[in-house]
Order: C-alpha cells, then sequence, then structure tokens
C-alpha cells in the first residue's frame, strides 16, 4: 500500500495536481471577493481565511516529514518545498490584506500598528523569520549556503510555528474563543514532539554506538 502510494507520489502530474490543489483557498477567495459573496464583512473575512490558511500550510508543510518516515512515503519529499512555499504565498496575501483593507496601505499607520499591537508585531516577527526561508528554498540558495548551514537556518521553521500560534492564541484571547486554537497546539504539538522524539532517539543511538571509555576525560 504503502509502496504503490510512494510510486504514485513519483507521477509527473503529481505537482501539479498539488499545486492547483493549493491554489483552490486562494481562487475560492478571489472569487468570493469579486462576486461579493464574502458576508457582511468582506476584509475582515479575506485576512482572517488568509490568516487561517498560512496555519493550515505551516501544519501541512510540517507534516511532511513525520508521514514521509512514519507512513513509508520516501518521495513525498518532493513535495515539501512547494508547500513550504505556499505558506510563504499565504502569508504574502495576508499581509496583503492587511494592509490594505485595514490599513489603507498607509506605511507610518502600519508601522505604529506594529508597534502598538502586541499580536501583530507577533505575526510580523513570523512574517520576518519566513521571508529567509523562502528566500533560500531553491537548489541554488542549498548550495551556496552548504547543507548544514541550510539546515540551522531553516529550523527557523520552529519558532515561526510557536509564533504563528501566539499570534493565533493573542487574537482569540480577546473574545475568549480558544477552541480552534486549541486544535492547531495539538497538531503543532504532536508535529514537533515527533521530531523532538526523533532526535533523542538518535542521541542515544549515537551514545550507544560510541565504545566504552572512549569518552574524552582530563584526567584519563
Ligand atoms: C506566519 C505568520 C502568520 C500566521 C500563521 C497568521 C495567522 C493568523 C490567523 C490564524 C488569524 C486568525 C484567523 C481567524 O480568526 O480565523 C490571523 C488574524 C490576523 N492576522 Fe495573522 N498570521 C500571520 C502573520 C500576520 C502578519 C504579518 C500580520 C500583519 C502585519 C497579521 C495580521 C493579522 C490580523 C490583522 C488578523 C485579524 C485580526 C482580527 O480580525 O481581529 N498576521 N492571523
Amino acid at each position: 500500500m504503502a509502496a504503490s502510494l510512494s510510486k504514485a507520489l513519483m507521477h509527473p502530474a503529481t505537482k501539479p495536481v498539488v499545486f492547483v490543489l493549493s491554489l483552490l483557498p486562494f481562487a475560492w477567495l478571489f472569487y468570493g471577493a469579486l462576486t461579493n459573496n464574502l458576508g457582511a464583512n468582506p476584509a475582515e473575512y479575506l485576512i482572517r481565511a488568509t490568516g487561517d490558511w498560512t496555519l493550515r500550510f505551516l501544519c501541512i508543510t510540517l507534516a511532511v516529514t513525520p508521514l514521509r518516515v512514519v507512513g513509508g512515503l520516501p518521495t513525498l519529499a518532493r513535495l515539501r518545498r512547494m508547500l513550504g512555499l505556499f505558506v510563504y504565498f499565504y502569508v504574502v496575501v495576508h499581509l496583503f490584506s492587511y494592509s490594505w483593507f485595514d490599513m489603507g496601505f498607509d506605511v507610518p499607520e502600519i508601522a505604529k500598528d506594529i508597534a502598538k499591537r502586541p499580536f501583530i508585531l507577533v505575526g510580523f516577527s513570523a512574517f520576518l523569520l519566513l521571508t529567509p526561508l523562502a528566500a533560500t528554498s531553491f537548489n541554488r540558495a542549498v548550495k551556496a549556503l552548504g547543507a548544514k548551514r541550510w539546515q540551522a537556518l531553516h529550523k527557523l521553521v520552529y519558532a515561526i510555528a510557536g509564533l504563528g500560534l501566539l499570534h493565533f492564541f493573542w487574537m482569540r484571547a480577546g473574545k475568549n474563543n480558544f477552541a480552534e486554537v486549541a486544535v492547531y497546539a495539538a497538531i503543532l504539538a504532536v508535529l514537533l514532539g515527533w521530531r523532538v522524539a526523533q532526535f533523542l532517539k538518535k542521541k542515544r543511538k549515537l551514545a550507544a554506538a560510541q565504545p566504552a571509555g572512549s569518552s574524552f576525560s582530563l584526567r584519563s
């Protein structure tokens, strides 16, 4: 089952299909805006929906590696970069919607708002941290940085997930509405907890593989 799914993921149509599927929420929002179908407050609807899709794509991207390892789907890795770039795409649309509909593209006002409202500052920090990840997601950048530095830089995704969640939590705290925040927190805890468990397992294996007495000591 896993082998045939992994093979299917290698099909030349897989990437274009995932690309189109990832664009569907945007197309749906765009169509809704054009046809005036986004409810009584379309600006708020757009800002919130694009924020939701940013967080969803962040979870989907972070789920690729656990699914690849646990599900025995090595070919899933070929979708990770595209999915990661969709996180950036949706956060840019989110920021653009806020800057346009909430702030009328008034840059000094936007700067003041970021400094004044902590939940916006946290969201903006997540956006700033995402920018170098998006900029270095291409093969050339990986080569230029070297694999080790590239991997270290891309560990920022954990801070981004934490800030994205805090941003959402803070926004909903004003309304005392935490149900959805709790769902995203649980998903991110599982995805990040799995990585911590993998890291500890690897460390234990390395320690066990070291021959006894090989550790360096000043007294030896
Ligand atoms: C990784 C970065 C970000 C993530 C994951 C994110 C996510 C979210 C989420 C999930 C919501 C709530 C949607 C809902 O209520 O259903 C939201 C709302 C919002 N976000 Fe973000 N966001 C990010 C960055 C930003 C940035 C850069 C800004 C602006 C500088 C921003 C401004 C806002 C605003 C104004 C709202 C709506 C608040 C309201 O309607 O009361 N966000 N965001």
